[in-house]
């Protein structure tokens, strides 16, 4: 069976926590490992042709964890961009950093700015690192943006439509990327936390049982294959609908 490959896959990496403390240990180990999957999904990914991948690292929500699990985290982020930019750079590797990056610690800004800048002509696939990211503030921040210009004299309230708005978002250097195809969630949580919202609006979830820490390039394929089976409708009637328009009028059926 030739498989129907998405465009664009965003994971919620999610379950580390849950990963390590059922083994008896501290939840930040969970992280260490989670951190570690990073590097064979990147590389899964881009050899089955996926073109865009979204990982959402940290949310605007997760500030309220300890200290010390957040400062683990950034340690575990500037380790990964330390170790494996080279490696990205070869595969020919883009990567963007989505969210309020401006409030993480200097030092995580600086190498993520460096290894941002460094892979910036990169033309394979395009890795998003969401980072102090959230939907609901990607999309508050989009109106503010918007009324600066507006008063600014550049746009006019009346201008705005769907188009315009995807502008101010900070997918927006994906351009026509930036729309999700495949949704996946690991640990068997079925929810989106404030995860790419709009970017996601028809994407197709896939909610998967295996923690993050397991999640292997098998599991990436039969979320693909899974995806491969769906019929994407986009609001339509897709497949089933001449069938039934013929069939059986609507007037029929209001009689
Ligand atoms: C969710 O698990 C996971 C996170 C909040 C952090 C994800 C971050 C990484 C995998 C490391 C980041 C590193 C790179 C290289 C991007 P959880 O702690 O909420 O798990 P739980 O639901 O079991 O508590």
């Amino acid at each position: 069976m030739s498989l129907n490959i998405p465009k664009h896959i965003a994971i919620v990496m999610d379950g580390n926590g849950r990963w390590a403390q059922r083994r008896g240990h501290p939840r930040v180990f969970g992280h260490v490992r989670g951190s570690a999957r990073v590097r064979s999904i990147v590389k899964a990914a881009d050899q089955m042709g996926v073109r865009a991948l979204s990982l959402y690292a940290f949310s605007t929500e997760n500030w309220s964890r300890p200290e010390s699990e957040r400062r683990v985290l950034w340690r575990l982020l500037k380790k990964y961009l330390m170790r494996d930019a080279d490696d990205l750079h070869r595969q020919n590797v883009r990567l963007r950093v989505i969210g309020e990056v401006e409030r993480l610690d200097a030092d995580v800004q600086a190498i993520l700015r460096s290894v941002v800048e460094r892979l910036q002509n990169n033309s394979g696939l395009q890795l998003t690192f969401a980072v102090t990211y959230g939907s609901r503030l990607e999309l508050a921040r989009a109106a503010q943006l918007f009324a600066l210009d507006c008063e600014r004299g550049i746009h006019r309230p009346r201008d705005m439509n769907e188009a315009l708005l995807e502008k101010y978002l900070w997918t927006s250097e994906l351009g026509d990327l930036a729309e999700v195809d495949l949704f996946i969630r690991t640990s068997g949580e079925h929810r989106m936390s404030n995860f790419l919202l709009w970017q996601a609006a028809y994407a197709e979830c896939v909610f998967i049982e295996t923690c993050w820490p397991d999640f292997d390039a098998k599991d990436l394929a039969r979320a693909v294959e899974e995806y491969s089976k769906r019929e994407r409708r986009f609001g339509g009637v897709g497949s089933a609908g001449p069938e039934f328009t013929s069939a059986v009028s609507g007037d029929m059926l209001l009689k």
